[in-house]
C-alpha cells in the first residue's frame, strides 16, 4: 500500500492549477446513461473514484474512448444497455448509485446494488428510493441489491426533500429529465456540480430551470449529442488556499471561479489571510498569527463545506486561541482527529463540535488515513509539523485528489510516495 513521506514544516510558494472537480463528474457521467447520441464530457480529473465510474458504464455497455491524458472521454451507448449495478463495484464508491435514477428513466428497470455504510456513517439512500417512488419506479430490495422498475416512462411529480441531499437531488434531477411533463423538486441541495449538472443536461437539450431551492425539470424525449467540459474542484481550491494560510504560504491558485469557494474564503480572512481575487485566479497569503475563529459551522452550500471540515481543522489548530468546528452534515466525521493528537493537537469532542486549542507547534509521528477528505487533512498536518511525519493508506487520497504529491512538490512541500 501506498504511504506518503513529508518531511515538514513547508512553506509552500509558487503556482498550482485546479483540475476538474470530481463531484461534479461523477453525476455527470452517470447522467450520459440517458443519452442515445454521442457525449463528449472534457476536464475529468485523473482520480481512481473516476475510473470506479467509468468501469461500472462499460460494464453497463457504454463505449467509452478516453483521450491520451484521460481528461476527455467520448461516449456513445448502444441502444439496448445492460441495467446490473454490480455490488463488487458499487461498494468501492457510493457516487455509483447515481446510475439508479437514469438507468430506469431511459431503461424502465435496474437491479442495482445498495452501497452500504462507509467511515462517514451510516449515509443512507432512502432520500433517493423515496423520491424515484414518486416519479413511478417500484422497487424492491432483494440479496443487498435494488431491483427497481417502471411501467413506461417515469411521470414528473412535485417532491419535497425531507432533508437537503447532494446525492438525491442529483438523482433525481437526471431520472427527471426523460420523464412525462413536469416535475418539480423542493429543498435541494444547490451545491456547484449540481449546477453544473443541469448546466450539461440544459447543453442537450433538457429543460431544467432553478429558483432558490426549487428544481423545475420539463421532461423532453430525447437528449441531444453534446460536448461539456466539466467546473474545476472547489475542494481542492480549499484545501490549497488552506495550506497557504497553515505557514505563511504564498500561492496563485488559477482555474477557479472564486464565487464558489467565498464562504471558506471569507472564514480565512478572518483568519488573517490577505487574499486577491482576479479573474479566475485566487492570490493568497498566510498571516503571521493565525486567528483562531470560534463557531465555524458545516453546513449545506453556501455554507462551509464538510468536505473542507478537516483540513479546516488542521489550520486551527495552530492557531492562537481557542476554535470550534461543528460537523453538521455527516455524524461521524472526527476520525482524523484522534491522528490530529498524535502530532500533539489538542483538540476534544463534545457530541459533533471538535474544541481546539491552538499550540505552537506540530511534531511529526505515522498516521493513518480514513477517508478521502481526512487523508487530505494528514497531508496538511504532516506538511505542518516539525520532522518526517508518514501518511498511511493514501490510498484514500487517490480517489479524489489528482497529482495532490506532485502539485505539492511543485510549490516546495517535501513529500515523496513510497510502497
Ligand atoms: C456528496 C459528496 C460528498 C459531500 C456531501 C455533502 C459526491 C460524490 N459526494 O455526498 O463529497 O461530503 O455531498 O456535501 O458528490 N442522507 C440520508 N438519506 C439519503 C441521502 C442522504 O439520510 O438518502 C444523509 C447523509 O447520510 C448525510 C446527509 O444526508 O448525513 C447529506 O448527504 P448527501 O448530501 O446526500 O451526501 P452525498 O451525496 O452522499
Amino acid at each position: 500500500m501506498d504511504k506518503f513521506l513529508i518531511k515538514g514544516p513547508s512553506k509552500v510558494r509558487g503556482k498550482v492549477s485546479i483540475p476538474g472537480s470530481k463531484n461534479a463528474s461523477l453525476p455527470i457521467l452517470a447522467a450520459t446513461l440517458l443519452f442515445d447520441k454521442e457525449v463528449i464530457v472534457k476536464n475529468l480529473p485523473r482520480v481512481k473514484d473516476l475510473e470506479v465510474m467509468i468501469s461500472l458504464l462499460k460494464s453497463l455497455g457504454s463505449k467509452i474512448t478516453l483521450s491520451k491524458d484521460k481528461k476527455t472521454a467520448k461516449i456513445i451507448n448502444p441502444k439496448k444497455m445492460k441495467t446490473f449495478a454490480n455490488y463488487s463495484i458499487v461498494k468501492k464508491m457510493r457516487g455509483s448509485f447515481l446510475v439508479l435514477g437514469p438507468l430506469v428513466a431511459k431503461h424502465k428497470n435496474s437491479k442495482c446494488s445498495l452501497p452500504g455504510g462507509c467511515n462517514l456513517g451510516a449515509r443512507p439512500v432512502n432520500y433517493h428510493l423515496e423520491a424515484l417512488k414518486k416519479l413511478g419506479m417500484s422497487y424492491t430490495l432483494k440479496d443487498g441489491y435494488i431491483l427497481a422498475k417502471s411501467k413506461g416512462k417515469l411521470k414528473g411529480a412535485v417532491i419535497t426533500f425531507p432533508k437537503v441531499s447532494v446525492g438525491a437531488t442529483e438523482n433525481l434531477i437526471i431520472a427527471a429529465c426523460l420523464a412525462k411533463s413536469k416535475t418539480t423538486l423542493h429543498r435541494c441541495a444547490i451545491e456547484p456540480e449540481i449546477k453544473d449538472l443541469t448546466n450539461f443536461l440544459n447543453s442537450a437539450g433538457a429543460k431544467i430551470k432553478w429558483s432558490g431551492r426549487t428544481c423545475i425539470i420539463e421532461g423532453v424525449n430525447s437528449l441531444k449529442q453534446t460536448e461539456y467540459s466539466i467546473m474545476s474542484d472547489r475542494i481542492m481550491a480549499g484545501t490549497f488556499c488552506i495550506a497557504a494560510c497553515i505557514n505563511q504560504g504564498d500561492l496563485e491558485i488559477e482555474n477557479i471561479n472564486s464565487k464558489i469557494i467565498n464562504t471558506e474564503l471569507n472564514l480565512l480572512r478572518r483568519v488573517g489571510a490577505r487574499i486577491r481575487c482576479i479573474e479566475n485566479k485566487i492570490y493568497i497569503k498566510g498571516p503571521k498569527k493565525i486567528k483562531s475563529i470560534k463557531n465555524i459551522k458545516t453546513k449545506e452550500y453556501p455554507g462551509v463545506a464538510t468536505d473542507l471540515q478537516s483540513q479546516l481543522m488542521v489550520l486551527m489548530c495552530k492557531a492562537h486561541g481557542k476554535s470550534n468546528i461543528t460537523e453538521n452534515i455527516f455524524e461521524n466525521r472526527f476520525m482524523h482527529v484522534a491522528e490530529l493528537r498524535r502530532l500533539g493537537a489538542k483538540i476534544n469532542i463534545q457530541k459533533n463540535t471538535a474544541i481546539i486549542q491552538g499550540v505552537k507547534k506540530l511534531v511529526a509521528a505515522p498516521l493513518m488515513s480514513s477517508d478521502l477528505r481526512a487523508s487530505i487533512s494528514l497531508v496538511l498536518a504532516g506538511m505542518s509539523a516539525e520532522g518526517e511525519s508518514r501518511v498511511d493508506r493514501i490510498y484514500h487520497l487517490d480517489r479524489g485528489a489528482e497529482n495532490f504529491e506532485k502539485q505539492l512538490k511543485k510549490i516546495g512541500v517535501n513529500i515523496k510516495r513510497v510502497k
